[in-house]
Order: structure tokens, then sequence, then C-alpha cells
């Protein structure tokens, strides 16, 4: 049995919604103590711990290299890293949504670029024949320089986007007016089995979903084609996960036909909303312990 395991976190939550507090009873009624640290300590003996899972390193993405140093230092010592290193490489950059497209899995439409110029932006208007687009790196987290576009605010704002993108390495989507009128939808899988659904809507005259941005988080069920969906894309990922959140939003263009799109499936450090569903923390503690044995 699995006696201790360490929450990898980050040193100020203050600006963050943070739920996996949830987890520390259920994971003590089942004999495990859990430790919250942040992935900035130094000098952490990580063999102590039968696991460290990374939950809330939500400033990861503004340190990358050093992160993924950092899990690369934990893996080395004598503790099991969750989820394992290879898929938080595979994971960080979100490239990883083209190596799903070519697995046949439907994400949103999508063009990657190492660099570009502030006319590379302005065609893909043409290119996807629509009035509005989204452009954000590839890395990122929590909507972190992600920007709505017109072709107006495009060139309004060609200044600020020329500076950041003219060095980061960004995707390109169309903008799926869904997000607002519907919301973003998110579902969550625990070692493979499937444990909740919430969908987020941004605040009035927003587009960010999330609760930092004043998103509003609502429980529901998913429809049948969205589990499928789902489900496709947890089977097309290269390993297996402990945690994996499938976010989705629907595209009912003309091209698309009203279908579920993958936004992002999330491996890395997600807030898995176990404020939403009240039997999820027992879940997510069962699947722990599954995953260890
Ligand atoms: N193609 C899109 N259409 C509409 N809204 C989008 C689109 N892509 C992203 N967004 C909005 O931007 C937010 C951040 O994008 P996302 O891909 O989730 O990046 P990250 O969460 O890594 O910052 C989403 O939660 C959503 O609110
Ligand atoms: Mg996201």
């Amino acid at each position: 049995m699995h006696r201790s395991i360490a929450f990898l976190s980050t040193d100020d939550l203050e600006d963050y919604f943070v739920w996996d507090d949830l987890l520390i009873e259920p994971f003590a009624q089942n004999g495990i103590k859990v430790d919250v640290i942040s992935w900035h300590a130094k000098q952490i003996n990580w063999s102590q711990y039968d696991a460290v899972i990374v939950r809330s390193t939500w400033d990861y993405q503004l340190h990358a290299e050093a992160f993924v140093a950092k899990l690369a230092e934990i893996t080395e010592q004598d503790t099991v890293l969750i989820n394992p290193l290879p898929l938080i490489q595979w994971n960080i950059s979100k490239r990883y949504l083209q190596t799903l497209a070519s697995k046949g899995i439907t994400i949103i439409p999508s063009v990657f670029f190492d660099s570009v110029a502030i006319s590379d932006i302005y065609a893909q208007f043409d290119h996807f024949d629509t009035q509005e687009i989204i452009i954000k790196p590839l890395i990122s987290a929590n909507s972190d320089n992600t920007f709505r576009l017109d072709h107006a605010s495009l060139m309004g704002q060609a200044g600020p986007l020329s500076n950041i993108f003219s060095t980061t390495p960004c995707v390109i989507q169309p903008f799926l007016n869904s997000v607002i009128s519907e919301g973003e939808y998110s579902l969550f899988y625990f070692n493979g089995e499937y444990s909740h659904t919430i969908k987020k809507v941004p605040k009035s005259g927003d587009f960010r979903v999330q609760e930092e941005h004043g998103g509003e988080l609502i429980s529901v069920t998913p429809d049948e084609l969205q589990l499928e969906t789902a489900a496709k894309v947890l089977a097309a990922l290269p390993e297996k996960s402990l945690y994996a959140r499938v976010d989705l939003l629907r595209n009912s263009s003309a091209e698309a036909g009203d279908i579920w799109q993958l936004m992002e499936v999330e491996l890395i450090e997600p807030s898995l909303y176990f404020n939403m569903d009240e039997a999820s923390p027992e879940r997510f503690v069962q699947a722990t312990i599954s995953y260890l044995s």
C-alpha cells in the first residue's frame, strides 16, 4: 500500500481557484497522506513519496524548460511521477493537436507557426473563411497571450501581436462563437475511466471561460457524441494517464456540420473541478490507488 504522496503545486496560488484540497480527506481515509509542495522548492527528497502528482503548477508555462528539468529530476529519484514525464513532454506544446488530427481526431481547424508576421495572421481570415480568428501560444495556460481578432482589432494591435508572436510559436484557429453562446465542455477521466463533465461559460463581454476571468461553471451530463469524441481522444494518447481533461467546443459551421471539436486534452495541471461533482474526489483517490498498484 502506498502511504504518502506529494501534490506538485506552485509558490503563489492567491489569484487562482484550487479544488484539490477536497482530495486530502479521502486520501487520508484510504491511509494516504498528502503533502502539497511547490515545484519551485529546492532540495526536496522526492523518494520519500510513493508518487508525485503534478497538480496546480500554474506558472509552468512561464518557465517551461525549468519545469521539465524539475520533473526530470523527480523521475530520477525513487518515486513515480504522475502524469508520466513522456506524456507531459508530449502535451506541453499544442502541436500534439496536429498528431491527434493525423490519428483521426477532429480538432478545431488549426494552423501552426514557429513564428508569424502580421501578414501571416491576416491571411488566416481567408484561409478559414471567417470574420474572427483566435491566436494563442503553443505553450500556454490560463488563456495567457490569447487574442480574439477581427480585421480591425488585428490592425489595431499589430505592435503587441508582432512583439509576442515573432518569437513565440503559436496556433491560429477560427474563433468559434459557441464558446460564448453555449460554453466550453470539459470531460474528466481518471485512470481511463469517465468521471464527470462541466461546461464553462465566459462572463459577458469576454471569451475566456476560466473562473479566474469571471467564467461560470455548470455541471452537465455529456451527450453520446461528446462521450464518443472524448473516448477517441483518450484512446489516441501515447500512454496511460491518471488524469485527462478533454476540452470540446461545438463547431456548427457549414463545413464542420455541427460536431464536437477538440480544443485541448489537458494532461499536465488541469483543474479537475472536484467541487462540481461530490463523488469525484473519491473516484480520483481510487483511480490513483489502482494506477499505482
Ligand atoms: N477556436 C476558439 N474559438 C473560441 N474560443 C477559443 C478558441 N480557442 C480558445 N478559445 C478560448 O480561449 C481560451 C484559452 O484557449 P486554450 O486553447 O484553452 O488555451 P489554454 O487553456 O492553454 O490557455 C479557451 O478556454 C476559450 O475560452
Ligand atoms: Mg484551455
